[in-house]
């Protein structure tokens, strides 16, 4: 039986309270197609592990992950310890240190789900951000002067490479072209006049490979806009790491809630595990009331299961969450419900 390494990295705050479920339907679907897993779980990578001792996780933490075939996390983050600190501290060490480049992010309406957004109805949003990942607003390139006195200052240089900006598109210009073949980029290469540009020449220069694909562009401010006037015409859309981040969010909320969505960390060479999350972050205003959604949790478990090769059991996955959305009125209070994180998890395994 082939069993699947798996790292669990619950983090902080509602983190720890949607991965077990997500580990619960993951056992279930194992169970179903034949395959195993071994968890090792890292419990206590969080930022209370920062308070007490320094660090978000050992020094040598990347070093045990690395022979794992996924990685599994929750969330971190919490008040007291500021966010950059855990942030850097763990998931942006873990993206970079295996590679990560790409940040996928399906959007979907389910059937069942009022989205806030009058024209976002189920069956016709289905898109997904490409999201690069390592590189560009992101960089540790910069710094301050001056602390405490007025002509305090603070730099931060954007980082764009040929390489880092180019296997990013080539990704997401391959996943086009078996999606509806339609990429959409963002850019801002009116504002910013350095990076942007190059990244526009490079989206026209890859385009070239891909003939099938049609591609057009939208400069960000516009494309927020179009993202909640018309939903419904994007297939995949790429963008640098901030874009990405932002978009992602956006688009999160336009499918009902941020606790529904999920996210693959991909290093698409499969040099290195890949990291699979919710969008969400570690929620603290609802924390420790069992009441987080854990839908976003179980979906990325769901694509962890496809990087894994199981794209049938991945499948019967989001089945089963379109069913308990879509014929059920099981929600928790993100939804507008009164479900707990627990009884929306016993409906969908037992939909599943
Ligand atoms: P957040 O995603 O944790 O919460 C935003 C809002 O959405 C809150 O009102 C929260 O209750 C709600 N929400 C989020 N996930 C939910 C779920 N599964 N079910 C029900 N409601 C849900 O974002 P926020 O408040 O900006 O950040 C909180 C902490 O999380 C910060 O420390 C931040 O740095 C961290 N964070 C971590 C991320 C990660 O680990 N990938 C991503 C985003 C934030
Ligand atoms: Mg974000």
């Amino acid at each position: 039986m082939t069993n699947h390494r798996i790292a669990l990295i619950p983090g902080d705050g509602i983190g720890t309270e949607v991965l077990p479920p997500a580990q619960q339907v993951l056992d279930v679907v194992g169970r179903r197609y034949g395959f195993g897993f071994s968890y090792t779980s890292y419990d206590d990578w969080s930022c209370e592990r920062y308070l007490r001792e320094g660090a978000m996780m050992p020094a040598d933490g990347l070093d045990q992950l690395r022979d794992k075939d996924a990685i599994l996390l929750g969330a971190v983050g919490y008040p007291g310890v500021p966010d950059h600190v855990s942030l850097w501290g763990l998931l942006i060490p873990i993206r970079r240190a295996f590679r990560q480049y790409v940040n996928l992010r399906p959007i979907r309406v389910f059937e069942g789900i009022d989205s806030p957004v009058r024209g976002a109805v189920h069956g016709d949003v289905d898109f997904v951000v490409v999201r690069e990942n390592v590189e560009g607003e992101y960089s540790e390139i910069g710094g301050r002067l001056n602390r405490g006195f007025p002509e305090e200052m603070a730099v931060q240089e954007a980082v764009f490479t040929r390489a880092g900006v180019t296997r990013v598109l080539d990704y997401a210009y391959a996943l086009a072209a078996r999606r509806g073949g339609k990429l959409t980029s963002a850019t801002k290469s009116n504002g910013i006049v350095h990076t942007m540009p190059f990244w526009d020449e490079l989206v026209a220069e890859r385009g070239t490979a891909y003939p099938q694909v049609t591609r057009d562009q939208e400069h960000i401010d516009a494309l927020a806009a179009k993202f909640v006037l018309d939903p419904a015409r994007f297939d995949v859309v790429v963008a640098s790491n901030l874009f990405g981040d932002i978009l992602s969010d956006l688009a999160a909320a336009i499918a009902g809630s941020i606790g529904i969505a999920p996210a693959a960390n991909l290093n698409p060479e499969r040099d290195f595990p890949s990291m699979f999350e919710p969008v969400h972050g570690s929620a603290p205003d609802i924390a420790g009331r069992g009441i987080a959604n854990p839908l976003g949790a179980i979906w990325s478990a769901a694509m962890m299961l496809d990087h894994l090769g199981h794209a049938e059991a991945a499948t019967d996955i989001t089945d089963a969450t379109a069913a308990v959305l879509g014929r059920t009125d099981i929600r928790t209070p993100d939804l507008g419900g009164t479900a707990t994180t627990a009884e929306l998890t016993d409906k969908l395994l037992e939909l599943l």
